[in-house]
């Protein structure tokens, strides 16, 4: 009779264990159930912002460059347009008040006499919203081994401290001309990167080149 008592208290004893075990399985699942909402909610909620993350980036990737430039028989313009593809971004073309003749013997005694003159040209472009841009892409053509003077306006017109210059010429074959650190000079709180210089005769195969320095200046 003992035994059978005892037999039996063990048995409950297992029965009670086994009981709680179950139990405590149970209320496990039911505590992911409850929890699983907010979970997905949660990854949910990273989800989205992780995506407006990425527009964000998208976004500022684009909208903080100005490509800028001047140009008078449109090799810059080409170079402009090549940066423009690769990097998005806004992009304006500078023009001066009174046109530049498109007689090629008159135009260079006209910049030249500028040159001599230290003269700015008056802009009729202009640029409302350059505190929005970080990084300003400059170009022009090498005009009597410098910048034509209308970039100097460019210059003299809007403070570009804090940004970044990346300056690009297209020349006959005089490269840069020491241009950057004419840009270095006029704009002394902005960072000027390397420069890119394009011959007049390979303009339209320049693509590669272009893109090589992109990414030289981590575009
Ligand atoms: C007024 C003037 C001056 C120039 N001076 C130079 C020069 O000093 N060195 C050079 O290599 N090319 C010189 N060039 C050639 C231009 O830099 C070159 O053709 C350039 O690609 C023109 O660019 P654009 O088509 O954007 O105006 C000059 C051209 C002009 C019109």
């Amino acid at each position: 009779m003992n035994k059978k008592v005892i037999i039996l208290i063990f048995l409950v004893i297992i029965v009670a264990i086994l009981g709680i075990i179950v139990g405590v399985g149970l209320f496990g699942d039911n505590e992911n159930v409850v929890e699983e909402p907010p979970q997905e909610e949660y990854v949910e909620q990273v989800e989205d912002d992780q995506t407006e993350t990425q527009e964000q980036q998208n976004s500022t990737e684009n909208e903080n460059i100005l490509i800028v430039y001047f140009s008078h028989t449109g090799n810059t313009e080409m170079v402009a347009n090549f940066i423009h593809e690769a990097v998005g971004g806004d992009i304006v073309k500078l023009e001066t008040q009174e046109p530049y003749t498109n007689n090629y013997n008159d135009l260079l005694d006209i910049a030249q006499e500028e040159r001599n003159e230290n003269a700015r040209p008056a802009l009729s472009t202009q640029i409302d919203n350059i505190d929005e841009y970080d990084t300003i892409f400059l170009g022009y053509p090498i005009w009597w081994s410098d910048m034509p003077m209308a970039i100097y306006t460019f210059l003299d017109e809007y403070d570009l401290s804090g940004k970044t210059i990346a300056p690009f010429t297209t020349s006959g074959g005089s490269g840069l001309s020491g241009t950057p650190n004419n840009i270095a000079q006029e704009e002394p709180n902005a960072t000027v990167t390397e420069g890119l210089s394009i011959r007049d005769n390979n303009v339209e195969n320049s693509q590669s080149q272009v893109n090589e320095w992109l990414s030289q200046i981590r575009f």
